[in-house]
């Protein structure tokens, strides 16, 4: 799909695309950022499935040394995460072991041969923030390196941060990348609410504001009230 010059991948989260002038930009590195239980894997997953849903080819990189049976099960708690795109449309690959021993040089060319490998044009990266707690090296260096090299495929890759509180984003890897979505929880009243944010999206005219979401068995997270 072309919107405004820019062809464009679809979210695969109901009511985002309509936020973002149809989809994310193709190719382009996003970030999506919340604070623990925001639903960033939730948004990750159905991203990947709904793309694995159209014959997609989708590469899905652990950096927590999780056995690919964890995220499946995880995963297939939701009804849109189907079982039978395991290992076809969606490969597994854990970066978790290798992030201890490696340089940031030796990671980003351990990715890019996976990539090459897979040739996937949907690419998870959950949760991206933990190479920074485990790198010697410099890591908005490696952060600045990584969205340069992923842009370089036919590829939208999402990449989860984790926010820590009292920070309303991770701060080197949003520089680097196209766009930041960022999740949040907030209370009102008795109740924990979920909104979402576009912080940016380069070439894109999105909507800007939060907006309420929902995580659902179904469909996982969907947009709720955007003001279109
Ligand atoms: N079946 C479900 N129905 C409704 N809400 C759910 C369901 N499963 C999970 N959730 C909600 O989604 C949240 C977890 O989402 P997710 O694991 O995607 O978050 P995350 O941001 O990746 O968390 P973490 O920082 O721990 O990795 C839960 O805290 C819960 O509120
Ligand atoms: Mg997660």
């Amino acid at each position: 799909m072309i919107e405004n010059g820019f062809p464009r991948l679809s979210s695969g989260i109901p009511g985002l695309d309509d936020m973002i002038e149809g989809g994310f930009p193709y190719p382009s590195v996003v970030l999506v950022a919340g604070g623990a239980g925001s639903g960033k894997t939730t948004f990750a997953q159905k991203f990947m499935f709904s793309g694995a849903e159209n014959g997609e080819q989708c590469l899905y990189i652990s950096t927590l040394s999780e056995p690919a049976q964890w995220m499946l099960r995880y995963a297939t708690q939701f009804e849109f995460a189907k079982r039978e795109f395991y290992g076809k449309e969606i490969v597994y690959f854990d970066l978790g072991l290798e992030l201890r021993k490696r340089s940031g040089e030796e990671i980003l060319d351990i990715i890019d041969k996976k990539i090459a490998e897979v040739m996937p044009n949907r690419i998870v990266i959950d949760p991206i923030t933990v190479v920074g707690t485990m790198m010697k090296d410099d890591y908005r260096v490696f952060a600045f390196d990584l969205a340069t090299r992923l842009k370089n495929w036919q590829a939208v890759t999402i990449l989860t941060g984790e926010v820590h509180p009292g920070e309303l984003y991770p701060a080197e890897i949003s520089y680097a990348v196209d766009g930041v979505i960022l999740l949040m929880l907030s209370d009102e009243g008795d109740a924990r609410r979920k909104y979402i944010e576009v912080l940016k999206m380069r070439g894109t005219n999105h909507l800007t504001g939060k907006q309420s979401v929902d995580i659902t068995r179904k469909d996982g997270v969907i947009v709720l009230k955007a003001r279109f």
